[in-house]
């Protein structure tokens, strides 16, 4: 599990050391840079997985090739699948403080903590560039592994190689087709940032089971993954099920609800029928219930388009993901997420310690940062002015 995250001269972050739990909400004002946190630990991801983020054994090719520093080809893959930062210029915080000399520019930095672990990678924020260059990496060593005698190896950090799942906010809207891409959804296990391969991950995985704990819903028909996504869907749209089916001889699949009719047999529905919601929030239900512990899930917005008792049941779905060992970071701006993480805890589905809630009050300069904590009873220590307030500000005005 990441425990902590530091930013450097990245984006809205002049530096900025960020803790992380089991369950984190990054909630506060828009444009405050709580998405940047998420993309900052997606754009480590998206280097590794092409190949560009320097780990395990560098440290070793680097002594033979008599390398002390930079590394060619390595570095912050700005554009790709999973982010789409744009250029060093772009990603720089414009208002970092190194003193620089004529051709110097000034660094950007990432590091990434787990449990003992420090991982650090900086690289030169070149202004043009879409790859920025790896100026130095900070790896923990080991001396064990079979490669050992060759020299000193890198650990790995978990989070580059673990199970990843990120939604971005702006995911599928209703179709009556989905992509049907083996490779994505069945090899990588990956839902896609919008969510376009969560129908064809289930027609494939709906068998699968979910592992015993909370994550499994008491009302569902089996373990199964399609049984226990058509539950807590159920759940967040009351009397809701799902089916996903492969269209024969093309590369699509297809999605389609079901209600209980009012003549009592269940009524099939085209996902353009039955509401924005479902749809856009099926990939959130479907990344919670298939992660394996160790894994880190990053959403943005889950809530959007789900009413209150939805958003309060589907933090709920979260806590509980997170209680059975994945990591979920995400970023929110309903106090009704919030509410239903208050309630896990106070359930005792997690412990105070498991959540982490961060409040950005992002004055357009930097990102300032609230860390305000939950105890036992589910009750918050500190209401920063702007921390879910606007309830009682409303009503405040309309009362007096
Ligand atoms: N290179 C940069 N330097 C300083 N601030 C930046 C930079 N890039 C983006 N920002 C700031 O970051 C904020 C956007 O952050 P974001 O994480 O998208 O916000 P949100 O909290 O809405 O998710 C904006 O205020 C923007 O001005
Ligand atoms: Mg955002």
């Amino acid at each position: 599990m990441i425990d902590l995250l530091t930013m450097h001269n990245f984006k809205a972050f002049q530096h900025t050391e960020l803790r992380l739990g089991p369950l984190t909400l990054l909630t506060g004002l828009n444009s405050s840079g709580k998405s940047s946190v998420l993309q900052a630990l997606a754009l480590l991801r998206q280097s590794y997985e092409a190949g560009d983020l320097a780990v395990a054994g560098w440290l070793r090719e680097a002594q033979q090739a008599g390398l002390a520093t930079s590394v060619a080809n390595q570095g912050f893959l700005l554009n790709g699948e999973l982010v789409g930062l744009g250029t060093g210029e772009d990603v720089l915080h414009e208002d970092f403080t190194e003193d620089l000399g004529p051709d110097e520019r000034p660094p950007i930095r990432l590091g990434v903590t787990e449990g003992p672990y420090r991982y650090t990678w900086t690289v030169e924020s070149e202004p043009e560039q879409n790859l920025l260059p790896l100026l130095d990496v900070d790896l923990p060593l080991t001396s064990e592994g079979p490669s050992a005698p060759a020299g000193p190896e890198a650990h790995t950090p978990s989070f580059l190689t673990a199970p990843f799942q990120y939604l971005h906010a702006d995911r599928i809207s209703p179709a009556q087709f989905y992509p049907r891409d083996h490779q994505v959804a069945i090899g990588r296990s990956f839902l896609g940032v919008r969510g376009e391969h969560a129908v064809n991950y289930l027609r494939h995985h709906g068998e699968d089971t979910v592992a015993a704990g909370p994550l499994r819903h008491p009302k569902a028909a089996s373990d199964s993954l399609i049984s226990q996504t058509a539950a807590w869907m159920g759940d967040l749209c009351p009397g809701v099920d799902i089916e996903a089916v492969a269209i024969k001889g093309t590369d699509v699949v297809s999605l389609s609800y079901g209600f209980q009719g009012t003549v009592g047999a269940t009524k099939r529905r085209r996902p353009g029928n039955v509401g924005f919601g479902l749809t856009y929030v099926l990939p959130v239900v479907v990344a919670c219930l298939s992660a394996q512990r160790g894994s880190l899930v990053l959403l943005e917005n889950p809530e959007a388009h789900l009413h209150p008792q939805g958003q309060t049941r589907m933090a709920m779905l979260a806590a509980s993901a997170a209680a059975q060992g994945v990591q979920v970071i995400m970023e929110t701006h309903s106090d009704h997420v919030l509410n239903g993480v208050r309630l896990a805890v106070k359930q005792g589905g997690l412990t105070p310690e498991q959540v982490v809630l961060h409040y950005f009050r992002g004055n357009g300069t930097g990102a300032e940062i609230v860390s305000p904590r939950v105890n036992a009873d589910g009750r918050i220590d500190q209401w920063p002015a702007g921390f879910f307030d606007e309830l009682e500000n409303t009503l405040d005005q309309l009362i007096g």
